[in-house]
């Protein structure tokens, strides 16, 4: 294989890689709702190099962690070490050249009533727990409330919600007595993927990695093929040593095939020579 198409090959190959990782943004602790002073940790999974932490709020956009005063960047990742309820807003990861990652809206409460909601969609079917928080440790009797209406009272303060569907979407807040309420999250249903009929994106996918395999696949052919013409190519010539170790072996193998047999006479012939 002659460099360039060796470089062709690194450059699709990295390519082909590239083109199937998606940035994703994770948020510790994994919760729409954090209190205020809490530390917040924000991450870019599966990105290179440039990608960064922006944020939107409701009176300033797509600023950048470490850069427009807010938050202490480390490559892909960000961290607010004491939040604040002005650091609620829409998250998300972003390329240098504008690609975006998934969003993240988080909410820093001042008051002393959070929900612990997920901070992704949540599948359809999965059994999904909000639990309603205080500043003390230990979860207190709650009630929940779904877009403003009041749907049921946990002794623990935790509400689970059994097969979500997609009406359980919605916006959700807790209450605890004598403590007051939550801020609102939003909790989002996404539909189950489906195995039986790919949609086209997969099917993209799939021919993409088949490529890739192909690619992978195909040095390893070429050079297997090679080693196997050498060395065919070495016991045909007229290396002695090579013909004496041969020969007792076409004697002891019984089962060798004609290409092989070709091979075999021609050594033991020249051999007799
Ligand atoms: C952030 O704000 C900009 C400008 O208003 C808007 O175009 C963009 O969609 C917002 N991004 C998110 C994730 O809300």
């Amino acid at each position: 294989m002659d460099p360039t198409s060796l470089q062709r090959l690194v450059f699709l190959t990295s390519l082909l890689s590239c083109s199937t990782n998606q940035a994703r943004l994770t948020v510790t602790p994994s919760s729409s709702q954090v209190f205020e002073d809490e530390r917040v940790s924000l991450r870019c999974e599966d990105a290179s190099d440039g990608w960064t932490v922006r944020r939107n709020r409701s009176y300033e956009n797509r600023a950048e962690c470490g850069v427009d005063k807010w938050g202490r960047s480390a490559g892909s990742s960000c961290t607010i070490s004491s939040s604040d309820p002005l650091d609620s807003g829409v998250y998300w990861c972003e390329s240098p050249e504008g690609s975006t990652s998934n969003t993240i809206t988080i909410t820093v409460s001042g008051g002393s009533v959070i929900l612990q909601s997920p901070v992704l969609p949540v599948i359809e079917g999965d059994d999904v727990t909000l639990t309603c928080r205080t500043k003390m440790a230990d979860p207190p009797s709650a009630d929940f409330y779904k877009d403003g209406v009041s749907i049921r009272n946990e002794s623990d303060g935790h509400m689970t919600l059994h097969h979500v569907a997609r009406s359980d979407e919605g916006l959700y807040k807790c209450r605890v007595q004598s403590k007051g309420e939550s801020p609102e999250s939003r909790l989002s249903v996404s539909e189950k993927p489906t195995t039986t009929s790919p949609p086209p994106a997969s099917s993209l996918h799939l021919v993409f990695r088949v490529i890739c395999h192909l690619v992978v696949f195909c040095p390893y052919c070429f050079s297997t093929f090679l080693m196997v013409s050498i060395y065919r190519e070495r016991a045909t010539g007229s290396d002695p040593s090579v013909s004496v170790v041969m020969t007792p072996l076409t004697h002891a193998e019984q089962g060798l095939d004609d290409d092989y047999d070709d091979v075999m006479s021609a050594v033991t012939t020249e051999h007799q020579f």
